[in-house]
């Protein structure tokens, strides 16, 4: 009840199409009404008086209200469509905004493919319901009402006949209704799995290619497509099982009231022409009982998707404004961790009380083994996620105490793995940032070692990239990744794991280049590599998220522990035990 009361307020946004509706919807079925009564006034008047002197006028008038039906009706089928549109244009941008204000916890336990469902199939039910099911059922009821009232005026005993069928139609809809709820909901839920399911093979289809995995992915789908189609089928024979039960039943009233006027008739309490009335009055309201199931199957589906849709707005965000957070300006870029423990929404630790501070303009490093948490260190800055104790700050003020905009416009990120948007170069790098100029675009490109790339392209800056366009390798995606960001200009600069896609040279031609941007800002350098960091002002070895060794590099390779094995492997030339063994294959 709760969900089809926000259904109705949905709709009660746009009150002035609705009220329009509403009154073309009165008009036509005032008309519609008018009809068996002119109709029994004929029978009595005309044929039963015997005159026939006013038979034409009669049948003109019956013409000219069918016809004024007909406008009303349309202008009812016409402002309601008008006003379901309007609610689920709204609806769709509430769902859109939610999403972009949902935090990074919301989207680890969601599937893409459910939500894109919400915001289509689900928003789509309600919105037929509002176009169908709201104006459908006033009209039943306006019609009902009309023709109970004319009826009763016209004789009280068959009235309470014609009415006998009232409270089995009212049953009948209260236990479909269950049914048909619990029906939809699965039905709904389903189709967000199938949506996912399709979502995820369209994204991943290389992975399915590589590993001959198409059959594979044609049962996942097949099954649920087949539970969808089963249950829609079950859904229709309710409704059609429900729809024939309550004709028959209207059926057997309307026969009662044939034998029950006859007899009336016979004992003069009634007129021919009363019984005409009748019968017609009974005929107006079969359309709408023939619909009744129809209303039925539209209001449980859209009272399921309204649960599925309202779910998803109602949604907290983990993360939370302030309500008087403040603006970060010109921050001079201190960050400092005190005590941070963090743990995923799964349970699971990650990081344990870690303790650093990273003055103005300096650069850390974190290293450390796949997992042990360095990501999980730099989300917290821009406040992706927060920490479960212990505090964050950016010169000395806690993260949580910023606005989110404003911290994010400081904190430059990125991220492992890249994102691009099926746009031009050009707009690719300027995301996030509108009033970039095209030089600046070109000087961010520059840096990031990308330019001389893009320069060689035909269409240079303005090539396509996505499925519209070329595809970029890793190492050119993770580059233009870093123009993005770089055209921020963010006083707090991550680059998580940002070189790891390139070759030597290419790498060292960056490295150079970002160690000149890195200057007057606050940088973070998340690495495997031990020369990414080794100029670092210090280095931070993290170890299933707390942190073994710090130091600069000079004083970590003098101690025992990871951080010198990393540099021994990494850095040590390798040749001499090469040359070790090709000596020993000539010794034998
Ligand atoms: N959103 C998340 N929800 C739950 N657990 C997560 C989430 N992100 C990361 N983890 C877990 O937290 C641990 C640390 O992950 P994190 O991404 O911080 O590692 P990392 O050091 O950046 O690794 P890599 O070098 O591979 O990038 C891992 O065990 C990972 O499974
Ligand atoms: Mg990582």
């Amino acid at each position: 009840m709760r969900i089809f009361v926000r259904i109705l307020a949905l709709a009660w946004h746009y009150p002035k199409h609705l009220l329009a509706a509403f009154f073309f919807l009165a008009a036509s079925n005032g008309f519609a009404l008018s009809i068996p009564y002119l109709l029994g006034e004929t029978v009595d008047e005309v044929l039963v008086s015997g005159t026939g002197s006013e038979l034409l006028e009669f049948a003109m008038l019956i013409l000219l209200v069918y016809l004024l039906r007909g406008i009303f009706a349309y202008g009812q089928q016409y402002m309601s469509e008008w006003a379901s549109q309007l609610v689920s244009f709204g609806l769709r941008n509430d769902l859109y905004h939610k999403l972009q204000n949902l935090s990074f916890g919301f989207h680890d336990t969601q599937q893409t493919g459910d939500l894109m469902s919400k915001a289509t199939a689900d928003v789509e039910a309600i919105r037929g319901f509002i176009q169908g099911g709201v104006l459908r059922a006033t009209q039943i009821m306006v019609l009902m009402g009309g023709t109970l009232g004319v009826l009763f005026i016209t004789n009280w005993r068959l009235a309470l006949v014609s009415m006998s069928f009232i409270p089995f139609v009212i049953w009948r809809a209260s236990v479909v209704n269950l049914s048909l709820r619990r029906l939809w909901l699965y039905i709904q839920t389903i189709l967000g799995q199938l949506t996912t399911v399709l979502q995820e093979n369209l994204t991943g289809v290389r992975v399915v290619k590589a590993f001959g995995a198409e059959r594979f992915e044609e049962q996942k789908f097949e099954i649920l497509a087949e539970q969808i189609s089963e249950s829609t089928v079950q859904s229709s024979r309710l409704q059609s099982a429900n729809t024939a039960s309550m004709i028959f039943f209207f059926s057997v009233v309307t026969a009662a009231i044939l034998w029950m006027g006859g007899l009336e008739i016979v004992s003069g309490r009634l007129t021919p022409g009363e019984l005409t009335k009748f019968i017609f009055y009974m005929g107006l309201v079969t359309a709408p009982i023939r619909m009744s199931g129809f209303i039925i199957n539209n209001f449980s589906r859209a009272v399921s998707a309204g649960q599925r849709v309202f779910e998803l707005l109602d949604a907290p965000s983990h993360i939370q404004e302030n309500t008087n957070a403040q603006i970060l300006v010109n921050p001079k870029g201190r960050v400092t961790f005190a005590n941070v423990s963090l743990v995923y929404r799964d349970g699971k630790r990650v990081l344990s009380d870690l303790s650093f501070e990273v003055l103005p303009n300096e650069v850390i490093g974190l290293l450390g083994r796949p997992g042990s948490g360095k990501t999980s260190i730099a989300h917290l800055v821009p406040r992706f996620y927060d920490a479960d104790s212990g505090r964050v700050t950016i010169d000395g003020i806690d993260v949580r105490d910023l606005t989110l905009t404003s911290l994010r416009q400081h904190v430059g990120i990125v991220m492992q793995d890249v994102f691009l948007f099926s746009d031009t170069i050009e707009a690719n790098i300027a995301y996030g940032n509108l009033h970039a100029s095209s030089e600046e675009v070109i000087r961010a490109a520059k840096v990031a070692q990308l330019h001389e790339f893009i320069d060689n392209l035909p269409e240079g800056y303005q090539t396509l990239i996505g499925e519209r366009g070329i595809t970029l390798s890793g190492g050119q995606r993770q580059r233009l990744a870093i123009a993005r960001t770089l055209l921020l200009d963010p006083p707090i600069l991550i680059l998580d794991d940002t070189t790891s896609s390139l070759d030597a040279i290419t790498e060292r031609l960056l490295r150079e280049a970002l160690s000149k941007v890195m200057m007057g800002r606050t940088t973070f350098v998340i690495t495997h590599r031990v020369h990414s960091v080794r100029h670092a002002d210090q280095i931070l070895v993290i170890e299933d998220g707390v942190i073994v060794q710090r130091g600069k590099h000079e004083d970590l390779v003098l101690q025992d522990g990871q951080y010198r094995t990393v540099y021994r492997l990494q850095l040590q030339p390798i040749e001499p035990d090469v040359e070790e063994v090709f000596r020993s294959t000539q010794d034998s």
